[in-house]
This record gives structure tokens, C-alpha cells and sequence, in this order.
């Protein structure tokens, strides 16, 4: 374990799971246990349930679950380490540092301080004259000098070692410039400046730190957008330009687009609240830092093909968040009677930025975006099309659960295609019941196969033996209920037991048992994977109803010893295993007959 057990016991208990949930969900008590809604997954009723005894989180809908460092992992998306310094820092306790984590730690603060001065030397760069091709550039793309300053622009220019050297100068080394990502190793094992001749876009964090960069060339070479590879400090899952300075927006949304420049034209004319996600679909990380700053989304991605794939996408995304989410379609442009395809930077630079503000508060939400989208397939003026569209449309309202939004879009759709709005409807409830139908059929078929059901959800906890990993699971309760029946000698050992998970999970809250401490459920999160650990706590959950429990504890053992005997009778009467048995036997009795 990277943290001593005697901090994290301290720390678990210096983090009471109600307290710590409570800073995140609405909760209310009902018996013994509170509820809320769900942090995890969009819910109208509350069936995310907490356990002040057990100290552990449940959702009777989607399923997590854990300790009090699981429910920070998830809630703040950081890593076990990270989510254990966030309570602490919450607690007010010193974490202790180990070596490995104090080197990492250590190379983390260093990479970050030589971004830093990375920024300011390109920065600095921009502002000389051997900037002046970048300036140029800016001029061309009419980013003003002010803007450039706001977002820390700099220039790299055209050498093998600019940035090496000054770095270098001040005390940073080759190792530290490769993980910044800063420099790169040839094959001759010499280094040289990744970025060379391009203007300079520090990506800068929510804290301020400056974890990466994107940079553009001048002209029309290849790649256009060159970032930081991942880093120590970069993960472009996690990285979201311009969030620095979005977060502080006075408007009342988020602006997310594709590109880098759009954000920066956006700013520019007045809409400090976009952000751009560089170079990657829309990620869930993504997601979750945004929902700290915003609880509605505009997507403002390009007209083309590739931007209204992305749109579906990230709707798809969204549509299980909490998020109000809004689509900006941006029109094509009309230039000599062709029509073109245009960005955010290329409307606001034609159309300027009322016609952009326009646009923002038309923005359609996604459902009315999507019988856009649908609109745009079919050719309305004839009557086999428009029976298609109508198809369509319904299928998409069979999706709403309310009825007055199904009939306030169904008139919609209705006043485009000429087809009533009833009909419309109805095909919708037609689909509707067609759909639920089938779910209640597969409802049905888990009904009568209560096996198949009993099965945990996760494939990682599948058993083999699903008897004895039920009475395996029984055993791991009544420790954490009442760690006295396992003391000082454990009655059963975690190799007795057929499921590895619960095998796992049996072994280390036994040790932490027999240690004397009590942060075993917390911990449990270093080492299984979040599915496991969802896994879990549903068993933890569930009640354990017998009252003495030192009669349950031997039954339990009773069953898995007898599950354990018959795997083994099993594997001694395997037909090749017996065959080979019988012909050693044959060997020896021929043997002594000839001798
Ligand atoms: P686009 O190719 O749409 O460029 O890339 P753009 O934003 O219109 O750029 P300009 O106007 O020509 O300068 C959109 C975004 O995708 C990422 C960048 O973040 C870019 O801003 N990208 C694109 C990359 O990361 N790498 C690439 O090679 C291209
Ligand atoms: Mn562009």
C-alpha cells in the first residue's frame, strides 16, 4: 500500500461518508440509511442510497457503490492517490508522501514550472522579432494583440534548439524537457524542440497551472494543430482550452467547440464563456469538469460532415448527464451564389458578433436538433419522402416521455410535412408500445431465469460457483459487521474461496481487520477496479438478516467447504485423468507378473 494504513485509517475516519456525500447530493434520511439523487446517473427519484453504519454509497439504479475515497474517485474523477490528498486536504490532515510518490509528485511540480517558463520564453519570443512571422500571422487572422496577451499566445521559431537551450540555461534538464513533452529524442539519441515555427497556445487548467500546449503553423503544411502528447501533466481526455478563463464567465452557459481559434475569435468578440475540446471527441471527463462550472452545454461544432458527426456524438454523451444541452447550428455562407461550409471563427469574422448572439439564443435543444437533422434527408415535396420523414420524426417522439413535449414537436413536424399531427402521434405510441413490449419480454425471460439474474451485472465479478461465492458473500458481511468472528483466527481463508474478487476482497479486509483498523471498504478502492468495487458494495449493501450470526458465519463456511469438495470430486472423476490412472495401474501389475 502506498499510503500507511495507520494515515488512511485516520483519514476514513476523519471523513465521515454522509459529510462527504452531503457536499455533492441533496440527502434525507429514510430509516437508517439517507437518500438522494444520484450523482452518477440522471434520475428524477432519489435511489442513491448511503449507509452511515456501513459507511458506504449504493446506487439502486445504476449500480455504484463504494467507500467514502471511491465516491471522491468518481465524483472528482481523480485516481485513488489523488481522491485520498483531495480528503485529506478536505480533513485537514497531512498525507504522508512515500518515496515513489514524492519522486512523481516531485517531477509533476517540475514539469509544471518548466511549462511555465516554457510559455513566458515563447511568449516572450512573440513580442521580439524573431516573432514577427507569428505576429503576422495574427494580424492575417486578426487576433488582436490584446486577445493574444489574455491567452499568453508566444511564437516558436525555426530552429532544432531555442526552447532547449534557454531551458536548459535555467536549470531544467533533458529528462524533465522529454516529459514535458517540450523536446523530443531523435534516433541518434540527441533531443530537439518538438515545436518549431508555429504559434504558441498554452493550454492553462482550472487551477491555473499551465499542464500542455497547442500550437498552429503558419502556413498550409502538415499538421496543422500540433499538442503536447500525453504527460505527466497533459491528458488531452481531461484538457479543455480556454476553461481557465470560461470558468469565470459571467454568461450563464458553456460554449463548447471544435477548434482552438474558434474559441479565441469567440472571446474576441465578446463570448468569454467557449471552450474547445483539442483534438478529441468530447470525452466523459470532459463532462465532468464542465458540470462544476455550467449546467447548460451549447454545442457550437463545424456545419461539415465530421462536425455534425461529433454534434450526434456528444449529444449521445449528454443525454445521461444532468446537462441542459443546446445545439448551435452555424448556416453555410453564401459567396458568389456557392454555398460554404464555415466554422465559429470564420461567422463571427463575416457576420459579426450580433449575428452570432442571434444565433446563441435561437440555439435548438436537442431534440428539436435532431428533427433538423432529420428534416435535412428527406425531400418533402413528394409523398413516399414524406411518409419516410414521418417514420422518422415518430420514432424520435417515441423517445419523450412527456406527452406534451410528443405533441408540441409532432405539430411541429406535422405543419412540414402535411402529415396530421395524430397520425404522427399515434405512430409514435405505435413504436412506443412495440418497444416496451420488448423490454417487458426480456424483463420476462430474466424473471423465469432467476439464475441468470442472480449474476452480477459486472462481467469482472461473474462466478463460477454461484452457491458457493453467494455464502463467500455472506462471509465478507458479517466481517465487516462484526470483525470479532474472524478474530484472532480467521475460521476460513480467502483460498478456500471460488470467486477471486471475493477472494481479493475477503483477504484485505481481513488484514485490516487483524491490524486493528477500520478503513478496510475505503481501501478496497487501491486495488479493485471501479466495476469490482460498484460489485461490492451491493453486497455489503444488502441486509444480512439472521440475528446470530456465529451460526450463520458456520453455515456459510458449511456450504463453501461442501461447494469446494464437489469441484474436487468433479475434477478426480475426469475421464482423461481416470483413463491415465487406470493404465499406470495396468503397467505395474503387468510388470510384476513378467518379473
Ligand atoms: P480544424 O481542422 O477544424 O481547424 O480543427 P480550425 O479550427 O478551423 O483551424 P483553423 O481555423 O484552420 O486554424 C479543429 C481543431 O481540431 C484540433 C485542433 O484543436 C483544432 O483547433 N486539431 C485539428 C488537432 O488537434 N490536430 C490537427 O491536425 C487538426
Ligand atoms: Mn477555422
Amino acid at each position: 500500500m502506498s499510503f500507511p494504513a495507520s494515515f488512511l485509517d485516520e483519514l476514513v475516519a476523519r471523513s465521515d461518508i454522509v459529510d462527504v456525500v452531503s457536499d455533492y447530493v441533496h440527502l434525507t434520511k429514510k430509516g437508517s440509511n439517507l437518500f438522494g439523487l444520484c450523482p452518477f446517473h440522471s434520475e428524477k427519484t432519489g435511489s442513491f442510497s448511503v449507509s452511515p453504519d456501513k459507511q458506504i454509497y449504493h446506487c439502486f439504479g445504476c449500480g455504484k457503490g463504494g467507500g467514502v475515497i471511491n465516491f471522491i474517485m468518481e465524483e472528482e474523477n481523480l485516481s485513488f492517490p489523488d481522491a485520498v490528498r483531495f480528503l485529506a486536504k478536505r480533513a485537514n490532515l497531512e498525507v504522508p508522501e512515500e518515496q515513489g510518490n514524492r519522486e512523481a509528485s516531485h517531477l509533476r511540480q517540475r514539469v509544471l514550472s518548466l511549462n511555465k517558463d516554457a510559455a513566458r520564453f515563447y511568449y516572450q519570443t512573440l513580442q521580439s522579432h524573431a516573432g514577427q512571422a507569428v505576429q503576422d500571422y495574427l494580424n492575417r487572422r486578426k487576433i488582436t494583440r490584446r486577445t493574444a496577451v489574455r491567452f499568453g499566445m508566444g511564437a516558436s521559431i525555426d530552429t532544432w534548439d531555442a526552447l532547449i537551450s534557454a531551458m536548459t540555461e535555467r536549470g531544467y534538464t533533458k529528462a524533465e524537457l522529454l516529459a514535458a513533452g517540450l523536446a523530443v529524442q531523435g534516433k541518434g539519441g540527441r533531443i530537439y524542440d518538438k515545436f518549431r515555427n508555429r504559434l504558441m497556445l498554452p493550454v492553462i487548467d482550472v487551477r491555473g497551472d499551465v499542464i500542455g500546449f497547442g500550437s498552429r503553423v503558419l502556413d498550409g503544411s502538415e499538421p496543422k494543430y500540433m499538442n503536447t502528447s500525453e504527460t505527466i501533466t497533459y491528458s488531452k481526455r481531461r484538457a479543455l482550452y480556454a476553461l481557465n478563463l470560461a470558468k469565470k464567465s459571467k454568461r450563464p452557459n458553456i460554449i463548447l467547440c471544435e477548434g482552438n481559434l474558434d474559441v479565441v475569435t469567440l472571446h474576441q468578440a465578446g463570448f468569454d464563456n467557449a471552450v474547445a475540446s483539442m483534438g478529441t471527441a468530447l470525452t466523459v471527463e470532459q463532462i465532468r469538469l464542465l458540470s462544476r462550472y455550467t449546467n447548460e452545454i451549447i454545442i457550437c461544432y463545424d456545419n461539415d460532415n465530421a462536425g455534425k458527426l461529433a454534434t450526434e456524438r456528444a449529444l449521445q454523451l449528454l443525454n445521461h448527464s444532468e446537462f441542459n444541452v443546446r445545439v448551435l447550428q452555424l448556416p453555410n455562407r453564401i459567396v458568389d451564389g456557392k454555398s460554404l461550409k464555415q466554422d465559429a471563427d470564420d461567422f463571427i469574422k463575416f457576420q459579426g458578433p450580433e449575428a452570432f448572439e442571434r444565433l446563441l439564443n435561437g440555439s435548438e435543444n436537442s431534440v428539436e436538433y435532431r428533427m433538423t437533422v432529420i428534416g435535412g434527408k428527406y425531400d418533402l415535396s413528394t409523398d413516399a419522402q414524406k411518409v419516410e420523414y414521418s417514420k422518422e420524426i415518430s420514432a424520435l417522439l417515441a423517445t419523450l416521455d412527456n406527452p406534451a413535449e410528443r405533441e408540441i414537436y409532432a405539430n411541429r413536424a406535422a405543419a412540414l410535412c402535411g402529415i396530421s399531427s395524430q397520425a404522427i402521434l399515434s405512430e409514435a405510441k405505435r413504436t412506443y408500445y412495440t418497444r416496451r413490449k420488448s423490454a417487458r419480454a426480456k424483463q420476462l425471460r430474466k424473471d423465469l431465469n432467476p439464475a441468470l439474474e442472480l449474476q452480477p451485472k459486472e462481467r469482472a465479478a461473474r462466478y463460477e460457483n454461484l452457491r458457493s461465492a453467494r455464502a463467500e458473500e455472506g462471509i465478507i458481511r458479517l466481517l465487516t459487521l462484526d470483525s470479532a468472528l474472524f478474530l484472532p483466527d480467521p475460521p476460513i481463508q480467502p483460498e478456500q474461496f471460488s470467486s477471486p474478487l471475493l477472494a481479493k476482497a475477503y483477504q484485505q479486509l481481513l488484514h485490516c481487520a487483524q491490524e486493528g483498523l477500520n478503513f478496510g471498504i475505503s481501501a478496497l478502492a487501491e486495488t479493485l477496479s471501479g466495476e469490482e468495487m460498484n460489485h461490492i458494495a451491493s453486497i455489503l449493501q444488502q441486509p444480512e438478516a439472521r440475528a446470530n450470526r456465529g451460526q450463520a458465519l458456520q453455515d456459510y463456511i458449511h456450504i463453501i467447504k461442501e461447494e469446494a469438495g464437489r469441484r474436487s470430486n468433479d475434477s478426480s472423476v475426469d475421464p482423461l485423468t481416470a483413463a491415465i490412472e487406470k493404465n499406470k495401474e495396468k503397467k505395474q501389475y503387468g510388470g510384476k507378473l513378467n518379473g
